[in-house]
Order: C-alpha cells, then sequence, then structure tokens
C-alpha cells in the first residue's frame, strides 16, 4: 500500500479536488477528493461508463461530480451515479484521512 499526500484539508463541504498520481498507468492516473459534510471522500477519477476520467483531463471538476463525457452525475457521499449512462453504479473509492492539517490517501500497489 502506499500513502498519498494530496493536498491541504482546507476543502469547504462540496469543494472537489482532482490529484494527479505520478507513475499511475491509465485509467487510474488520477483521484477526486471532496469533503461530504464532515466526511472525506476520495474516489479514482475514473468514470464508470466509459474507462476515462471524470475531468477530461482538465483537472479540475467545476459543476460537483459531473462527467464532462455524457453527463453522469455521482453523488459525493458515496459514488453513486444518480443520473446518466451509468446510473446505478457506483465511482471506486478510496481510503482517505486527514493528518496534521493534510489528506491522505492509501492506494493499493498497481
Ligand atoms: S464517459 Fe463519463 S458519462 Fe460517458
Amino acid at each position: 500500500m502506499t500513502v498519498i499526500d494530496v493536498g491541504p484539508a482546507d476543502l469547504a463541504d462540496g469543494q472537489i479536488r482532482v490529484v494527479r498520481i505520478a507513475g499511475r498507468p491509465p485509467p487510474r492516473m488520477s483521484v477526486i477528493v471532496t469533503r461530504s459534510g464532515n466526511e472525506w471522500r476520495a474516489y479514482w477519477n475514473v468514470c464508470q461508463h466509459l474507462p476515462i476520467p471524470l475531468d477530461g483531463g482538465l483537472g479540475r471538476l467545476d459543476d460537483g461530480l459531473v462527467c464532462v463525457s455524457h453527463g453522469a452525475r455521482y453523488r459525493p457521499e458515496d459514488g453513486l451515479c444518480v443520473e446518466g449512462p451509468c446510473r446505478g453504479a457506483f465511482l471506486e473509492s478510496i481510503d482517505v484521512r486527514a493528518r496534521e492539517g493534510r489528506l491522505l490517501v492509501e492506494l493499493q500497489s498497481g
């Protein structure tokens, strides 16, 4: 397991950060970190419709957890797709925790 620092733990409720993870093969090359109430959530940045990034490689998601390709909309608290072509599917979640003002994700090897 690899622990990666994905930035400061200063996200506002509902705010989203997309973080590129160096050295990872596609499709799991970046993660989405967000805050839902008092909980942190992290997901692989891979749409459940097609295995491509939700953000289209832009490095940001300005309209919530919505895939820019075909509009799949995911629920921040659990990654469930609630609208769009992959409705009912879940984003792949990643363990995330805050420590000393930073957010850390725990990635499985490979
Ligand atoms: S690739 Fe995300 S909705 Fe189609």
